[in-house]
């Protein structure tokens, strides 16, 4: 237990579950692509993903990654805060690290915020709600980017997203212990091309069915 709540335990759990939501980030867009190919193989690919037990013992494991994710990360942030209440004059933040770097609670808080927007109008729905007669899930899925401040909540999420992933990255291959002169880099390099394909695959999609309707 004790190793669980040191600084250095934390880390780790919010590195693993970093890795595994990252993971979980490819897959969901994979699946939401679909929506721009064909409605019968998106359909096709939801109703699947909503009855493979797999799939759906998977969902538990999710959920505690977003949940042990989340709290550990707001709890880090307290105890650094804690530990260091003023920031030190000469550290001089802009210049020493990234605005993405500085900002990790506040993009993640704010990703939370979308995930229970989210949550609420596509799986509470899908899950446990009323489907309208004759709606299949590509109508709900699309048709909620019908409203265009919607879309544009939805698509700022995906940039803070970006943010988000983009230190998150690297950094949960540095707290795993990954530090490495020829790969560290290398590492960046992925990370920034990864966060760009989840923050702009999610966008187009929002996007694309705000305006091509
Ligand atoms: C255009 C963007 C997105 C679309 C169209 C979309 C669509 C969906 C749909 C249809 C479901 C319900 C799946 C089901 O229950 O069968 C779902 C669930 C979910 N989404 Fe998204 N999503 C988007 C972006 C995101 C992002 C960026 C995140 C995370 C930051 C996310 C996290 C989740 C989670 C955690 C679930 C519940 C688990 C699951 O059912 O797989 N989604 N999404």
């Amino acid at each position: 237990m004790g190793f669980f709540t040191s600084s250095i335990g934390r880390k780790i759990v919010m590195s693993l579950t970093g890795l595994f939501l990252i993971t979980f980030l490819i897959v969901h867009l994979g699946v939401n692509l679909l929506t721009l190919v064909s409605a019968e193989l998106f359909n096709e690919a939801s109703h699947f993903m909503a009855t493979n037990p797999l799939i759906q013992a998977m969902q538990y494991v999710l959920a505690l990654g977003f949940v042990l994710h989340i709290s550990q990360g707001i709890i880090l942030q307290i105890r650094n805060k804690q530990a260091r209440p003023q920031n030190y004059a000469m550290n001089k933040p802009a210049t020493n690290s990234s605005w993405s770097s500085r900002s990790m609670i506040l993009t993640g808080l704010l990703i939370l915020l979308f995930l229970i927007l989210h949550l609420k109008d596509y799986f509470w729905v899908m899950k446990f709600g009323e489907m309208p007669a004759g709606q299949t899930d590509y109508d709900l899925v699309t048709g909620l980017f019908q409203n265009k401040l919607y879309t544009l909540i939805y698509v700022a999420s995906f940039i803070l997203l970006g943010f988000h992933l983009d230190h998150g990255f690297q950094s949960a291959f540095q707290s795993a212990g990954v530090n490495h002169r020829k790969y560290t880099p290398m590492i960046r390099k992925i990370g920034r091309v990864y966060s760009l394909l989840m923050a702009l695959g999610f966008s187009l999609i929002a996007l694309y069915f705000s305006f091509a309707n």
